[in-house]
């Protein structure tokens, strides 16, 4: 009999109905060690609790997520609210024992992320992760596993992005995501940093020192009641890092990006070496291209870009035929699925969801490429 897991959902809004989603989904994973039931919701504003009506195992839905932490039938809270609240509601859940699973930017600054550390420390029955889902796409997979067998040779740059063009729209309504004091200072770090950090972290590739290029492009917004407001946030963030190897440092470059025209949700990864190089983008969600330098029939040697085709298996093996074509819902569920593993000590080496420890460097990095920005020079991470 597989062990059920009880789940509940503070924020039922954008995310909180992905991963309610996800959930659903569930049995196309083999042989998962729980199966996870989605009982409880939890959100302030009660008609955003009407949508997770269709989903017969929520037995509970609540407003104050005070309710859920006394609940002893709930094992995991999945958090996904405003990130000025991330402190208060990670603390507490952590401190009731649940377990976690954590919506970046893992706390609005850098303190509030070593406060939620700090809890996670004291309170190791509570297993604690943030999510990140596009390392979960099968190509990159790819990548990463490429890169881990030490095919690049001597590293000579690597590069991770994150890319939207939504905030294009000068017209588009101000929300909280376009608000420092609810998104934070960070900005669009804050909003899509991690996702461009968990695969170089989990590689061990920490900047020692950062350059960072920073720009405020659209300053206000138009006003959800009329009138105009302060869109005090970082619209677009470059930051340069060097990672220091035993004998060498190679360059390093995260791009953060809301407006940047024409992509829609774009994560890519690319790292180049002496001996070879990998590239993966969201874009062609299927297509992982690899380099190496290979004798030529009749003789020479050529550099050559070839590209392969991903299929649908990352981190959790699924039902679906291994030829099939993989997209953002399926590396959720593939990120849940590895989450709910390493909680269970199941996941053994495949590629985990970010630690508190990695979540909280970031905001480390991001406070680098502010000083960096600002002073228009190199500045250590952590300096
Ligand atoms: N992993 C990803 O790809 C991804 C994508 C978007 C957002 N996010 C992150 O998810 C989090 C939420 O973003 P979103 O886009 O879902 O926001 P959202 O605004 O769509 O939804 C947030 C929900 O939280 C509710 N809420 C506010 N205060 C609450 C409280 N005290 N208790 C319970 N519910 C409360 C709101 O009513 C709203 O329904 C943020 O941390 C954001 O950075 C992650």
């Amino acid at each position: 009999m597989t062990k059920i897991v009880n789940v509940a959902i503070v924020g039922g809004g954008l995310m909180g109905r992905e991963i309610a989603a996800a959930l659903q989904r569930w049995p196309a994973l083999i042989n998962h060690p729980v199966h996870p039931q989605l009982t409880a919701v939890c959100d302030i504003n009660p008609p955003a609790l009407d949508w997770f009506d269709q989903i017969p195992t929520v037995t509970r839905k609540v407003t104050d997520y005070a309710d859920l932490l006394g609940d002893d039938a709930i094992d995991v809270l999945y958090v996904a609210v405003r990130h000025d609240l991330h402190r208060q509601l990670y603390v507490d859940t952590i401190q009731a024992g649940k377990s976690l699973l954590a919506e970046k930017p893992f706390g609005i600054d850098a303190s509030a992320a070593a406060a939620i550390v700090a809890a996670a420390s004291a309170n190791p029955q509570s297993f604690v992760r943030c999510a990140s889902e596009f390392p979960f796409f099968p190509g990159a997979q790819v990548a990463v596993n490429y890169v881990r067998s030490g095919a690049l040779g001597r590293i000579i740059e690597a590069r991770c992005s994150f890319l939207h063009a939504s905030d294009l729209d000068v017209g588009k309504p101000i929300n909280w995501k376009r608000q420092a004091r609810y998104c934070g200072e960070a900005g669009v770090m804050n909003d899509l940093g991690l996702h461009t950090w968990h695969v170089p972290l989990r590689l061990g590739w920490t900047p020692d020192r950062i350059f960072g290029v920073l720009q405020d492009i659209v300053t206000e917004r138009p006003a959800p009641n009329g009138g105009r407001e302060r869109c005090d946030t970082w619209d677009n963030a470059v930051l340069h890092g060097w990672v220091n190897k035993e004998s060498y440092s190679f360059p390093l470059t995260t791009a953060m990006k809301r407006i940047d025209p024409g992509e829609k949700n774009t994560w890519e990864f690319e790292a180049l070496g002496l001996e070879g190089g990998v590239r993966f983008s969201t874009k062609n969600p299927k297509r992982v291209e690899v380099f190496s330098v290979v004798d030529v029939p009749g003789g020479g040697r050529e550099q050559v870009w070839s590209s392969l085709d991903a299929g649908s298996q990352s981190v959790w093996p699924t039902v679906t035929g291994p030829n099939f074509e993989s997209g953002f819902s399926d590396a959720i569920l593939q990120m849940l699925a590895a989450f709910l593993a390493e909680r269970e000590g199941a996941l053994g080496d495949r590629f985990g969801c970010a630690t508190p420890e990695e979540a909280a460097l970031t905001h480390a990095i991001y406070d680098a490429a502010i000083r960096s920005h600002e002073a228009g020079e190199v500045v250590q991470v952590g300096g």
